[in-house]
């Protein structure tokens, strides 16, 4: 059987680093087809860094008509169009910007079924996407996350800025931002991916509140779901250590993305 061909839409800290793993662990059924990225010597240097797969550096349409899966890993500015164009073109596509598609899922979802092809939204930092997702079939009254981060990962955010919060200044524990998913998106849009996906699979943007913590004394990111439905209560910490080569990123969002390309390629499907 021929491999999948895979390409890969943004070659930062998570493109590299899954361009890797599929090389590494999934050579026998996948290969790196195409790479593109904003920054063309991005594609460049990650494909001098790949030896089996022999990628190309590819503008997006060259990309898309390269693949049998694209990997967005660019930006939530880019995310849906890329979504949109590689399903039009009935090829299948895991998101990680997720942030950007968070009032367009439905349409990419339909769109998909349309054309007989896959969207796969990885767990990315959080823990809890699958009892999420088993207890809205008995209906859910309430989800809440609560993030929290050091001052330093929270730097540059539009929020931060808007309000001209100093968070040199900060010397305890504080509350930065209360509202819903969609607002969180909107002003934290590096740092919040996780808010759009918990919304996707439970109970819709505006009703999914969103709490941002920080505190000098924090070390690390983290976050806490709270899911109440009247079959059960969940609830779920997540401390992630920053990815190596991108503090904004956790080094949890690179492998729950591996996890699922493992998943898509093994015959064995473990969880919901
Ligand atoms: N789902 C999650 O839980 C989760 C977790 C972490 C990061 N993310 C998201 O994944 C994406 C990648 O994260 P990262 O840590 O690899 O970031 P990164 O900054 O290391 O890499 C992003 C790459 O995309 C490129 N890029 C930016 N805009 C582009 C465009 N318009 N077209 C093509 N390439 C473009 C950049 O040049 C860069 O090489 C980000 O959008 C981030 O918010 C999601």
């Amino acid at each position: 059987m021929s491999k999948s061909r895979i390409g890969i839409v943004g070659c930062g800290a998570i493109g590299k680093s899954l361009a890797k793993f599929i090389e590494g662990q999934l050579s026998s059924k996948a290969k790196i087809s195409a790479l593109c990225d904003l920054d063309y010597s991005k594609a460049v240097l990650l494909k001098s860094l790949l030896k089996k797969s022999k990628p190309m550096a590819a503008d997006l349409d060259e990309l898309i008509k390269h693949s049998d899966l694209v990997i967005e890993s660019a930006s939530g500015k880019i995310s849906y169009q890329v979504a949109k164009k590689t399903l039009s073109r009935r090829k299948s596509i895991l998101i990680m910007s997720i942030g950007g598609i968070i009032s367009k899922a439905k349409e990419l979802f339909a769109l998909a079924r349309k054309n007989n092809c896959f969207v796969y939204l990885p767990s990315g930092a959080i823990c809890g996407i699958d009892g999420l997702k088993a207890l809205s079939l008995a209906g859910i009254e309430k989800v809440t996350l609560t993030t929290r981060k050091p001052p330093k990962a929270l730097k540059g955010a539009g929020y931060i800025v808007k309000n001209k919060i100093d968070l040199d200044r900060i010397n305890k524990e504080t509350v930065i931002f209360e509202g819903n998913a969609l607002d969180a998106v909107r002003d934290f849009p590096q740092n919040i991916n996780v808010a759009a996906l918990l919304s996707i699979a439970g109970i819709g943007a505006k009703s999914t509140k969103v709490k941002i913590v920080t505190s000098p004394e924090y070390k690390d990111n983290s976050h806490e779901i709270e899911i109440i439905s009247k079959a059960g209560t969940i609830k779920t910490v997540s401390r992630n250590v920053p990815f190596e080569e991108n503090p904004k990123t956790s080094y949890l969002a690179a492998l729950s993305a591996m996890a699922v390309l493992r998943s898509i390629f093994d015959s064995a499907k473990i969880g919901n």
